[in-house]
């Protein structure tokens, strides 16, 4: 869930422009030479294999091509209803696909591999482009591994149109973020503030982000914007992976879902359970309080955020200087946490004048700091980094946590002249936040919400900030509150049943859910919920004793080779497995390489590095340069 939504929040453009006819004729011409030279570059090499049985499948229907912008993945378009209630020719939704081949002879392939990033709002076709082969290398590319936008996202027509712009939707977006978070408005007693003073500060902080919140449901109105609005539920969702299982003559799905993507793969696992061939959810968030309580699903959210949280002070404390810039050679982790929260205190009485950085000027606020460290939170290798921008703001320099904190709305602001958009069609390259809020208000039950005061929500932010004891709390909060005032009605949903005893399907095969057991936005509790819900003919729960968002964020050897065999032989691991995380993956020192990889055997050394690698493209790939 979250972070890049969160930060930086991004936008559709406007509806898909056509090409002209002229235009669109090279186009083709071009496509025909990209494709036989395409054809001929691969049909000698072991990848070729699978890349021509991909393209001249005779199962299939749709058509691939090598994508414009990576012309060695294969992207696709396919037409599903826009309402699969009432379904209308003359209403379709455009599906942005994409594929990497598998690479290996026809005989050994295995069908597709469906994943999903997580958001709600991620772009699969940007995350097959980002870190496709390096999963597909987890299953010996033994798969073709696909992804597409879903409905409102990205690439997929029609756009939203929430934002006439992408410019829009991204000043929109720093308009919130630079409201600071409550506890910054807060102030503390240094300041000069009193307990009232303070609770009154941050009820008019609340008033301001609320009004943020109605703005955007009224700029998504359905009856000014699209159809679309209406019918970007999840449900739709599952229903258009049951449309691209058909397009591709496939019998049934197999699946490696990440956060978000979790709640898509147990939504379509309960509403087509024959069609479960391998389900693995991984980062799994709670979909029965997503579905019907919200408030529950934000507070419950933050179960294990204070748990990961101090795990960053105590790895950066073991490690010492050597591995962690933060720490000193006696720090212990009650210690450094206490730095940490002085330097807030600090910027909170004086912001950091900041004349020169990679986004340009500014100033360093605290709400930065919380900003970037909860995203460091998802993902342990970003730790060092984050250590080395507290030790540098702590010396007073703030240039690189700025430049860290706003590189989604610095990048957005300039122009960057090499982001052309080959794809003849509205594109994304910012906000999601009305993606997100699309799809996440479409599944809640927003009758939940409806009555839900301005003074509760500052009281229910106030709390989480208390119970979760955890400074990103604010955060998750304002996430949160984006569904209180949404107007348009998802044409379907499903909000249930999530049990066996309710009503819960025996799907076709079990699903792996899996959580680490510190996960900052998806607790272990969730994914034990939700495989207890789907019982155990249907369901089997691996935990990793790991910190951040996803096996990929903490690599384990052992979750891997559980995850391998799943896809590849059909292994069901028992209930409660237990993985450990790799050594020498936290504040790794520098000096000390590869040493317990002696004692591995050379496949095993070979899927722990490709591991390690997945996991590197998949912080990448989410949270950029931190
Ligand atoms: C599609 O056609 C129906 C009538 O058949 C019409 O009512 C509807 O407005 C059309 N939708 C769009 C998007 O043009
Ligand atoms: C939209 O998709 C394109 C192509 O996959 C990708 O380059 C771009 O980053 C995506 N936009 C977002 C906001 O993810
Ligand atoms: C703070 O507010 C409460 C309730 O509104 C009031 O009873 C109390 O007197 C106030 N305290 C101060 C110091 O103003
Ligand atoms: C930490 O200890 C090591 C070895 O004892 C020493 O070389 C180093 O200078 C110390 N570093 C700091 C920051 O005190
Ligand atoms: C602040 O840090 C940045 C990035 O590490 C560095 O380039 C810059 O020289 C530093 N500024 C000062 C005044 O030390
Ligand atoms: C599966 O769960 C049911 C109900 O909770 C229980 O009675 C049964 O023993 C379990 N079976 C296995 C193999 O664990
Ligand atoms: C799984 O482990 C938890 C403790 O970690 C325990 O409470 C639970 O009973 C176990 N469940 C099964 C089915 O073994």
């Amino acid at each position: 869930m979250g972070s890049k939504e969160i930060e930086k929040l991004p936008a559709p453009a406007a509806a898909p422009a056509e090409p002209t006819r002229g235009r669109r004729n090279r186009y083709a011409l071009l496509l025909g030479v990209v494709v036989l030279a395409g054809l001929r570059l691969f049909a000698w090499s072991r990848e070729g294999q699978g890349w021509m049985q991909a393209v001249l499948n005779p199962r299939t229907t749709l058509f691939w091509y090598p994508c414009p912008d990576d012309s060695t993945t294969l992207c696709s378009f396919l037409n599903v209803p826009l309402d699969y209630m009432d379904p209308r020719p003359n209403e379709t939704v455009s599906l942005a696909l994409r594929m990497i081949p598998a690479t290996v002879s026809p005989k050994e392939q295995l069908g597709y591999l469906f994943t999903n990033p997580g958001g709600p709002g991620g772009s699969g076709t940007a995350a097959v482009a980002s870190y496709g082969r390096k999963l597909a290398a987890i299953v010996e590319g033994r798969y073709n591994v696909l992804s597409w936008d879903p409905r409102s996202v990205n690439l997929t027509a029609p756009a939203l149109g929430c934002f006439s712009t992408d410019g829009d939707a991204n000043r929109f977006v720093r308009d919130i973020e630079h409201l600071g978070l409550p506890f910054e408005a807060r102030g503390s007693p240094s300041l000069g503030f009193s307990t009232n003073a303070s609770l009154a500060a941050e009820y008019a902080w609340t008033v301001k982000l609320d009004a943020f919140e109605q703005a955007l449901a009224s700029s998504c109105d359905p009856d000014a914007a699209h159809k679309i609005v209406r019918a970007s539920s999840t449900a739709f969702v599952a229903r258009d992976m049951k449309r691209i299982l058909e397009a591709l003559g496939e019998k049934k799905l197999s699946y490696w879902g990440f956060s978000y993507g979790t709640i898509l793969g147990a939504t379509f696992s309960a509403m087509f359970p024959d069609l479960v061939e391998r389900v693995i959810l991984d980062g799994v968030s709670d979909a029965d309080s997503y579905t019907n309580d919200f408030w529950e699903w934000g507070r419950s959210g933050m179960s294990d955020t204070r748990k990961t949280f101090e795990g960053f002070f105590s790895a950066c404390a073991k490690s010492g200087p050597a591995g962690c810039a933060f720490a000193a050679n006696d720090s212990t982790a009650e210690g450094l946490e206490e730095r940490y929260h002085d330097l807030l205190e600090k910027l909170r009485q004086e912001p950091l004048p900041v004349s020169h950085s990679d986004v340009g000027p500014g100033i360093l606020t605290p709400s930065d700091v919380e900003y970037t460290m909860f995203h460091a939170l998802y993902a342990p290798s970003t730790w060092p980094n984050m250590a080395r921008l507290l030790a540098e703001t702590e010396r007073g320099n703030g240039t690189s946590m700025y430049a860290t904190a706003n590189v989604a709305s610095g990048k957005l602001a300039r122009k960057d002249p090499a982001r052309h958009n080959p794809f003849h069609r509205a594109m994304s390259t910012g906000s999601s936040i009305a993606s997100t809020a699309a799809i996440m208000c479409s599944d809640t039950d927003p009758e939940a919400l409806r009555d839900t005061s301005t003074r509760t929500l500052s009281q229910y932010m106030h709390d989480l900030r208390k119970e979760s004891r955890s400074p990103t709390a604010d955060i998750w909060a304002i996430w949160i509150s984006t569904c209180r005032h949404w107007k348009a009605k998802a044409i379907e949903t499903y909000r249930g049943p999530w049990t066996v005893a309710d009503g819960l399907k025996k799907t076709n095969f079990p699903i792996i859910f899996f959580s680490q057991t510190a996960d900052p936005v998806t607790p272990l509790k969730a994914a034990e919920k939700m495989a207890a819900g789907f019982g155990n003919s249907s369901a089997t729960l691996v935990k990793q004793n790991g910190f951040g968002h996803c096996s990929l964020a903490h690599p384990s050897l052992c979750t891997a080779k559980i995850f391998r065999s799943y896809f590849l032989e059909g292994k069901v691991p028992a209930w409660n497995t237990t993985c450990d995380s790799d050594d020498g993956f936290l504040f790794p020192h520098p000096d000390a390489k590869v040493r317990e990889v002696e004692a591995l055997s050379v496949e095993d050394a070979e899927l722990r590095r490709r591991m390690w690698d997945l996991s590197r493209s998949f912080k990448e790939a989410r949270l950029g340069p931190l």
